[in-house]
C-alpha cells in the first residue's frame, strides 16, 4: 500500500464504536425515555453492565478519557454509593429479574477503589442480577496503583478478566506522557494476576505518541509478548486538544506526523503477526484461540464502546457519570459531571443526559458499519436485498480506485494491506457524518 494515501486521507473520521456516533446523541432521550425502554426489555434479555470509574489519582498527558483527578479516597467513596443506589433505580425499573453474564468496569482506573469496595458491589449485583457461573468480569487495571493485596480483593470478587494499561515502555515516551511505569511495573501486576487466577489478559498500547518511532513500537510489542497476553489493543493516540485540554502538555513538535504514524503502526502490527497474534478489525491482536480471534472467524465479533467484543448480549446499561449503554431501542448516555450526575440519582431520576433512538434506517447502517469495522468485508445484497446504496458506493469509488477497496456488486472488501483505512469505508455509510467531523481524531 502507498504509504502517501495516508496524506492524502489525513482527515477526521469516529472510530465507530457505536453508530450513530457519540456527539449526535441528543436530549430528547431523557431519563423517563430510558425507563420506559427498561421497562420494555424481555426478561430473558441476556445484560451487559458497564461500570465507570471516573477517577485517577495523576493525569497522563495523552489521556483521551472522562476522568478526574482526585488525591484522596473521599470523592470516590461519595461516588460509589451513588453507583449502588443507581444500580437500585435500574434494578427497579427493570420489569423482571435479569441474568447478566459480561461485567465490565472501566474508566478512569477502577484501580482507585478499594478491594471492600469491590466487594460491596458484586454483593449489590448478585443482589439485584443473576451474574452467571460463567460471566466474564472484566477490570481495566492501571499497573501503577495496582497492589498485590488489591488483585486479591478482584480475584475474589470474581473479575477473571484484567485490561492492563501499558501504552509504551520507553522512559522517553513515558516521560512525554506523564506516565512513568517501568516494565517491571507492570511484569509484577501480570505475575500478580496470573498468580491469583485471573489469567485472560489485555494489554492497550499506543502508536502516534510523543518521542515513538518505528524501532521503539516493535521495541514496546516485543516486551509486551514477553508478558503474553492473550488479546493486545494497539491504539492510534487521538491528539484531540481543543476536546482534552491536558493533551496540550504533549509537544506537537514531539508527535510523529501522518505517514510516520502509518509506519509505526505497520511495523507493530507486522511484528505481532509475526509473534503469532491474529489481527482483529482495526486495532486488535489477539491470540488464536482467545474469544476474540474465535468470534472473528465465526463471523459474531463486534465492536462496542469498550471496541472489539466477543461479547454477544444484544443490551449494556451503563452505571456511574458519562457511561454509555446500548438498548434495542437505542443508546442512552449518562450525565458526566458528577454533580449533576449524583442529584439525580438521589432525586430518583434515572442519570441520563442523551441518548440516540434509532430507527430501521440506523440500525441498517449500523449492521453494515459494524461488519465493516469487524469483517472488513459486508455483502449489501445478503443484509439488505433490493436496497439502493448508490451514493454510498458513488463515496467508495475513490476508494477503490486508490486499491483501499474492492467493490464487487454489492460486496465490499477492504483490501488486507488498508486496514488502517477501515474507518473511511465504514464512513461511507454514515448518514451523519458531516455536523459532528471535527469532534474526531485522524483516519489513520
Ligand atoms: C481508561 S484507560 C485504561 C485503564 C487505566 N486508566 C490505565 O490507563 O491504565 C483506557 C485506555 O484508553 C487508551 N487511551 C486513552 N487516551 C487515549 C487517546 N487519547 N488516544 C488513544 N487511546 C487512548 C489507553 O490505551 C488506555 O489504556
Ligand atoms: S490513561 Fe488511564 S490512568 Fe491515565 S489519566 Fe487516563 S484513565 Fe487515568
Amino acid at each position: 500500500m502507498d504509504q502517501s494515501l495516508s496524506l492524502k486521507y489525513d482527515m477526521l473520521v469516529p472510530r465507530y464504536t457505536s453508530y450513530p456516533t457519540a456527539p449526535h446523541f441528543n436530549e430528547s432521550v431523557t431519563g423517563a425515555v430510558y425507563a420506559d425502554w427498561l421497562r420494555a426489555l424481555p426478561a430473558d434479555t441476556d445484560l451487559s453492565l458497564y461500570f465507570h470509574i471516573p477517577f485517577c489519582d495523576s493525569m497522563c498527558w495523552f489521556c483521551g478519557c472522562y476522568t478526574k483527578i482526585v488525591k484522596r479516597y473521599e470523592p470516590v467513596a461519595g461516588y460509589l454509593e451513588v453507583v449502588l443506589d443507581e444500580i437500585d433505580l435500574v434494578a427497579d425499573t427493570l420489569p423482571a429479574r435479569f441474568a447478566a453474564s459480561h461485567l465490565h468496569w472501566g474508566g478512569g482506573s477502577p484501580t482507585m477503589l478499594t478491594g471492600e469496595d469491590w466487594m460491596r458491589i458484586l454483593d449489590k449485583l448478585r443482589a439485584r442480577f443473576d451474574v452467571t457461573a460463567d460471566a466474564e468480569v472484566a477490570v481495566e487495571l492501571d499497573p501503577r496503583t495496582a497492589t498485590e493485596d488489591y488483585v486479591r480483593a478482584l480475584s475474589a470478587a470474581g473479575v477473571n478478566r484484567a485490561s492492563i494499561g501499558v501504552q509504551d515502555f520507553h522512559p522517553e515516551v513515558q516521560a512525554a506522557i506523564n506516565r512513568i511505569q517501568p516494565y517491571d511495573m507492570t511484569r509484577r501486576v501480570v505475575d500478580w494476576l496470573r498468580g491469583n487466577g485471573i489469567p485472560d489478559l489485555n494489554m492497550d498500547l499506543l502508536y502516534g505518541l510523543p518521542h515513538q518511532t518505528v524501532d521503539r513500537v516493535v521495541d514496546m510489542v516485543d516486551k509486551a509478548v514477553t508478558l503474553a497476553p492473550a488479546r493486545i489493543a494497539l491504539f492510534g493516540y487521538a491528539h484531540v486538544p481543543w476536546m482534552k485540554s491536558h493533551q496540550k502538555m504533549i509537544h506537537e513538535a514531539d508527535l510523529p506526523g501522518t505517514e510516520a504514524r502509518w509506519r509505526q503502526f505497520e511495523a507493530a502490527a507486522d511484528r505481532l503477526v509475526e509473534l503469532g497474534y491474529v489481527r482483529i478489525g482495526l486495532d486488535h491482536f489477539a491470540l488464536p484461540d482467545d474469544a476474540l480471534a474465535v468470534s472473528l472467524r465465526r463471523g459474531r465479533l463486534h465492536r462496542n464502546f469498550q471496541g472489539y467484543t466477543a461479547d454477544q448480549a444484544p443490551a449494556m446499561l451503563g452505571f456511574g457519570a458519562s457511561a454509555i449503554g446500548y438498548l434495542p431501542q437505542g443508546y442512552v448516555q449518562n450525565i458526566s459531571p458528577l454533580k449533576a450526575f449524583r442529584e439525580s440519582v438521589e432525586g430518583g431520576t434515572l442519570p441520563i443526559a442523551r441518548g440516540f433512538a434509532l430507527s430501521d434506517e440506523d440500525r441498517l447502517r449500523r449492521t453494515v458499519i459494524e461488519r465493516i469495522m469487524c469483517d472488513l468485508a459486508v455483502d449489501l445484497d445478503d443484509l439488505a436485498p433490493g436496497r439502493d446504496f448508490a451514493a454510498e458506493m458513488a463515496r467508495l469509488a475513490p476508494l477503490a480506485d486508490d486499491g483501499i477497496v474492492a467493490l464487487d456488486g454489492g460486496r465490499i472488501t477492504v483490501n488486507a494491506d488498508a486496514r488502517p483505512f477501515v474507518r473511511l469505508v465504514a464512513a461511507a455509510f454514515d448518514a451523519y457524518l458531516k455536523q459532528g467531523e471535527q469532534r474526531h481524531s485522524k483516519a489513520v
